[in-house]
């Protein structure tokens, strides 16, 4: 088992600001909930809160977060970026991107990212990220992006509903986990910083969207969904060509079912 520490993770971490007051905790309740009360206490950009297990891990749309001890990435980072509370979707997309060139550079697995935060390898979710922000007067204050990445766990010992799949069941081996943490904060500050300077990651995150152009099954709070995906808009939504022909905009939902598209 690869160790985790603070000092494991600054040894050699080559990132200016981000993760470099770390946080480190063997076990917590849920490394979001401390990054948003550490936020709100006035923490500073960069915090990196780290755990070997979560009590209470939290998943997108009230789901749970499961990885045993000591074996996966459960981490929050805290942003705070100048940008307008509409524009926070853009540090999802950044630390998607980052962590999908982390996955890629140190293990050569090709992973992908799925609409709207999964990262997938092989079809199979390998990785989710939860976004939790606070903004004021349409600015944001501040962004907390936690990550939560199987790594060195039997895909196997995850709960089947979950359909997972890990590194370790990719690659039949285990992948340092401070490595895998280092490449993917040194890739996402840099990302960060083109955001911060204006430029929008749609084109790059669309491009590594693995849902693009498939037939797909939407669960959404307005009900089930069947369509075609023909992109994504610039605030990040998906768009389904519906079988009438009419496009729907889906700004949160969940893909349950994809298929490749259909013969034309
Ligand atoms: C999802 O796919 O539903 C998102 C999963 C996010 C899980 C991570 S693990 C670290 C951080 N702390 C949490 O409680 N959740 C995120």
């Amino acid at each position: 088992m690869d160790e985790l520490s603070a000092q494991a993770i600054l040894n050699g971490l080559r990132s200016s600001w981000l993760g470099r007051n770390v946080l480190f905790h063997e076990k917590t309740d849920s490394t979001n909930s401390v990054a948003v009360s550490l936020a709100q206490q006035g923490a500073p950009e960069g915090t990196l809160v780290i755990a070997d297990e979560q009590t209470a891990g939290r998943g997108r749309l009230g789901r749970p977060w499961v990885a045993p001890h000591g074996t996966c990435l459960l981490f929050s980072l805290l942003f705070r970026p100048s940008l307008e509370a509409r524009r926070a979707q853009g540090l999802t997309m950044v630390c998607g991107l980052g962590l999908r060139q982390a996955v890629r550079d140190v293990t050569g697995l090709p992973a992908q990212l799925k609409w709207p935060n999964d990262l997938l390898l092989h079809d199979r979710k390998a990785g989710g990220m939860l976004t939790e922000l606070s903004a004021q007067v349409g600015r944001l204050d501040y962004v907390v992006v936690g990550i939560g990445l199987n790594v060195n766990v039997d895909a196997a010992q995850l709960p089947p509903q979950f359909h997972a799949a890990s590194l370790l069941t990719e690659l039949g081996r285990s992948v340092s986990r401070v490595q895998l943490l280092q490449r993917a904060l040194e890739d996402i500050e840099a990302r960060y910083h083109t955001l911060q300077a204006g430029l929008w990651p749609l084109q790059e995150w669309s491009a590594a969207l693995d849902t693009l152009g498939k037939q797909v099954q939407l669960n959404t709070a307005e009900g089930v969904l069947d369509g075609q995906v023909e992109g994504v808009d610039e605030q990040g939504a998906l768009l389904v060509r519906q079988d009438d022909g009419r496009v729907q905009r889906v700004l949160e939902g969940d893909i349950v079912l994809a298929g490749h598209s259909p013969e034309r």
